[in-house]
């Protein structure tokens, strides 16, 4: 039995200020604007300049959360930082942010769930605080999607941006009756492992000239096959999690969805039967920004007052692997 309850105390995000617009992606592949914003919602995504790597963008959202809240890195006792594109594949990217930031007390690791990162991540970071054994868990989302992406296939490349978000995660006090953690429920299924991919650069297929010209080392998606199993994940996912709490949508404040596609989030929310006020999106400015679509959500239903200390949130998300999570919430903050 878990002996403390967990809870969110602070969040931070960062998007570098480079920004691609549907019109720069106009003259670089065969698109529109129109196309764009109808099958995706997208308007624009932020891109990292070429000396900023996963790490960088992870370090100062993690600066803003641990300021936000007064946390001396020193104090941390654990970074996760979750993220599919790692500065290299070893030393994790958590050592390079616990370096970074001065963490000298905290262990660590990355966590590969794709665009499902930040749910496991925060997931995991409760049950170490709930089981007594932590009392400050950093949690970092953090991806630079343009390195691994195709910019002659308009396909992907059209999708994803860069950006980086981290929420600290504390045990509750005793002025937080009923708030913080309150579930989880998650699943991966490999068989559809192979809709969405990088496929070299690993030990299946180490990277060599013929990968490289191949074009290997880049994202590879059936759109249309990944569409359909999030429309019916993230709904399914959601209503079991709060079926089995004996909750209802209309419980719920807010819907903080992983921003893969406005469909998804708009199928989503009408199968709920959620209004649109309810329902974070934000994917015409960031994209799919993948570990860090969720904080970068949070980050904004907090600036619109929809997420508020005693707000119950449900963040879902689904992603490459595939990977499903959906956790529960009330906001202690
Ligand atoms: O976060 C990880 C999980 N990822 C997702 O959840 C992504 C899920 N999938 C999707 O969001 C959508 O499938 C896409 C946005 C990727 C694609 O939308 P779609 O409505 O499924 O399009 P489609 O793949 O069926 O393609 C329709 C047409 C095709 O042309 P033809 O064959 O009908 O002539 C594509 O070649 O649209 C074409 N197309 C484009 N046209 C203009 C594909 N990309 C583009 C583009 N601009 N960027």
């Amino acid at each position: 039995m878990p002996t403390s309850r967990a809870k969110i105390t602070a969040l931070g995000c960062y998007a570098p200020p480079g920004v691609l617009t549907n019109a720069d992606f106009e003259k670089l592949v065969d698109t529109n604007n129109q196309w764009i914003v109808e099958r995706t919602g997208i308007r624009e995504r932020h891109i990292a300049a070429p000396e900023i790597a996963t790490s960088d963008m992870a370090t100062c959202a993690a600066k803003a959360a641990l300021a936000q809240r007064g946390v001396d890195p020193a104090d941390l006792d654990a970074i996760l930082v979750c993220t599919v594109t790692p500065d290299m594949f070893f030393p994790s990217t958590a050592c390079l942010v616990q370096n970074n930031l001065g963490a000298t007390a905290a262990w660590g690791f990355d966590l590969i769930a794709a665009c499902s990162g930040f749910v496991y991540g925060i997931t995991t970071a409760a049950n170490l605080v709930m089981a007594g054994t932590h009392r400050k868990v950093l949690v970092v989302g953090a991806d630079t999607m343009s390195r691994i992406l195709n910019y002659e296939d308009r396909s992907t490349c059209i999708l994803f941006g860069d950006a980086a978000g981290a929420m600290l995660i504390e045990p509750c006090g005793p002025e937080d009756d009923g708030l913080g953690f309150i579930d989880f429920l998650g699943q991966i299924d490999g068989s559809g492992g192979h809709f969405l991919r990088m496929p070299a650069g690993g030990s299946r297929m180490p990277a060599s000239a013929e990968t490289v010209a191949r074009k290997l080392h880049y994202v590879h998606q059936e759109g249309q096959q990944v569409f359909k199993y999030a429309v019916t994940k993230m709904f399914e996912t959601s209503k079991a999690i709060l079926d089995r709490n004996g909750l209802t949508p209309e419980d719920l404040d807010v819907l903080i969805p992983h921003q893969a596609n406005r469909r998804i989030i708009v199928a989503t929310a009408e199968r709920l039967g959620l209004p649109p006020e309810k329902v974070v999106i934000n994917i015409d400015r960031f994209g799919n920004t993948t570990a860090a679509t969720i904080p970068l959500a949070a980050g904004d239903a907090i600036a619109s007052g929809r997420l508020k200390r005693g707000s119950l949130a449900l963040l879902v998300a689904v992603g490459a692997g595939y990977t499903v999570g959906a956790s529960l919430w009330r906001w202690a903050y």
